[in-house]
Order: structure tokens, then sequence, then C-alpha cells
């Protein structure tokens, strides 16, 4: 019998962890956890993201501020809004949504947040203490650093003797996972759009992860026997059989047929969605307890 792997339940316990967490900092140090997202335009899957993660930050307590500014913000707007939050002694953790508008360059925003503020983990500071292997002092990117807490929870601490594959190579999710992995001992593949033969790559995996945005791509053949299988493609598609306009969430894996052949597979939704912003709030907290001296260790991916 496949084992479905509840991030939900998982998420909801590293959410209890994460209250308890931001109440003693309060109660020892005074000090009140503060979480602001940014979201530029009207992107509607952004709004829904980020409204789940303000009222989760609220929900654990934090001082969650949300700005939302209009498509045609300007560059320096931006950008002066970031220095500002930089600046800001109660705010511990900064989150610029993604993507923004097309006549705003990503780049030098996301790298002008503060490396202790960057609660996405995507400052060229903390990507690099990920990959050189130093994951006590920076932030790791929530989705990877969720779907790593998921796997660990599945094989342990040390992947060794475990070929691992990554379908993606993106900074805020394929790089840092590859990184985590290797980290644990797994011997790690990053496979992408040019990857060749891609099927026969992933029947190589003992832990696959898939993070293309492709719906249903990964198809049973495509996974050995055993496999651990993780999700974190997540597309709205037509769902006709659900009555006229319906639409279902899936994944990039194809659920049904995977779970015949794999050992443990994460759901869409309900599997790395809730990790995601669990380890939001947990990187959030890590960044408050280290304003004060506190390392915080407990939520480490
Ligand atoms: N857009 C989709 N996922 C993410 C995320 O994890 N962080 C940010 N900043 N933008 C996103």
């Amino acid at each position: 019998m496949v084992q479905v792997i509840d991030g939900k339940r998982i998420a909801a316990s590293l959410i209890n962890k994460v209250k308890t967490a931001s109440a003693e900092l309060q109660a020892q140090n005074g000090v009140r956890t503060g979480l602001a997202v940014i979201v530029v335009g009207d992107d509607p899957a952004s709004h829904t993201y980020v409204s789940a993660k303000s009222r989760m930050a609220k929900e654990c307590g934090f001082n969650s501020v949300q700005h939302t500014l209009p498509t045609e913000t300007s560059q320096h707007d931006l950008a002066t809004l970031v220095k500002m939050l930089n600046a800001d002694e109660k705010i511990h953790g900064i989150l610029v949504q993604l993507p923004l508008p097309k006549h705003l360059n990503s780049g030098p925003i996301i790298q002008s947040i503060l490396p202790e503020k960057d609660v996405d983990g995507l400052n060229v500071v903390n990507a690099g203490k990920l990959a050189t292997g130093d994951l006590e002092t920076g932030l790791v990117s929530c989705t990877p650093a969720g779907a790593m807490l998921l796997i660990r929870l599945t094989h342990g601490e040390d992947l060794s003797g475990l070929n691992a594959v990554v379908i993606g190579r993106s900074n805020l999710f394929g790089r840092p996972m590859a990184q985590l992995l290797l980290n644990a001992n797994a011997t790690v593949t990053v496979a992408h759009s040019r990857t060749k033969n891609l099927p026969e790559v992933c029947r190589g995996a003992d832990i696959l992860v898939a993070a293309v945005g492709r719906p249903e791509m990964v198809r049973a053949y495509w996974v050995k026997r055993g496999a651990t299988v993780i999700d974190v493609g997540i597309t709205r598609i037509d769902a006709p059989e659900r009555g006229e306009g319906k639409t279902r969430l899936v994944g990039d894996v194809a659920f049904a047929e995977v779970s015949e052949v794999s050992e443990s597979i994460t759901p869409v939704p309900g599997g790395v969605g809730p990790m995601t912003i669990a380890m939001l709030m947990a990187n959030t907290v890590i960044a408050a307890h280290r304003t004060v001296g506190r390392p915080l260790k407990i939520f480490q991916a």
C-alpha cells in the first residue's frame, strides 16, 4: 500500500512549533516577530498566495504587514520600500512575491533584501551558504526546505546510497532542493527541459522530486518501484467531469497511476503546498530569534 504523505498535518505541527517559539520570544525578549510581504500588480494566483501567507503570519502571532502595490509601480519605488523594510527593526522577514510585472527587474530587488531578512532564501549570500553546506547561519528557500522535511520524515537524516532526481533547476526550487539532498548525502541528478531521455533518468531515482509546472507529466513508467515521489507542481485544470466550468488542482505527477508503483507520494493539494507557508513562518521566527542572539535549530532543513 502506498503511503500518501500528509503535508497538511506535518505543516500544522510545524506551525504549532512556530507559535510556541514566537510566543517565547515575545515573553522572554519582548520581541514580536514581524513579516512584511510585498505583492505588485493583480495576478490572482499571487494575491491568493500572499493573502494565505499574511493570514498565517497573523495566526502565528506575528506582526504581519502586507504591501499591495499597483502594477505600474516603478523600480525605484519598489526599491525604496525594500530599503525602508530593511531598516525597520520591527520587521524580521521580507518577501517579495514573484513573478513581478514585466517592466520590473526582480534580480536587484531580491538581492537588495538584507540576507538576515531574506526569508525566501534567494539572496546570493543565503544561496551561497546553502551551496557551501552551511545550513546553520543562512535561510533556506521555503518550498525546498519543506519538501526536504517530508523526505527526512520518510527516509531519516542520512540519504547515503540513495539516488535523488530533481526535475527543474530554478533558483527558487530546483537548485536549492538539489543542494539540500546533496547535503544529506544523496547522489543527486538535476534534470531539466534540455535533459535527454527524461523518463529513463527518472527511473533511476529512489527519491523523485518534480517541479516543472506541467500537469501530470510524470507517469507511472517513469517511476522506480518503491520510490518516494515528491510533487511540487500545482496547476489548475478544467474538470468537466465535475460539472460545467469546474476546475481542479493537479501536480506534475499523474497521482493515481504513480501511486501504484511508488512507496510514498505527496498529494496535490495537501502535500508540499502547506509546507511552503509553514517554512516561511519558520524562517521568519528563526530570523527574529537571531536578532537577539537566540539560535533556533528545530526547523532547520
Ligand atoms: N512565487 C511562487 N512561489 C514563490 C515563493 O516561494 N516566493 C516568492 N517570493 N514568490 C513566489
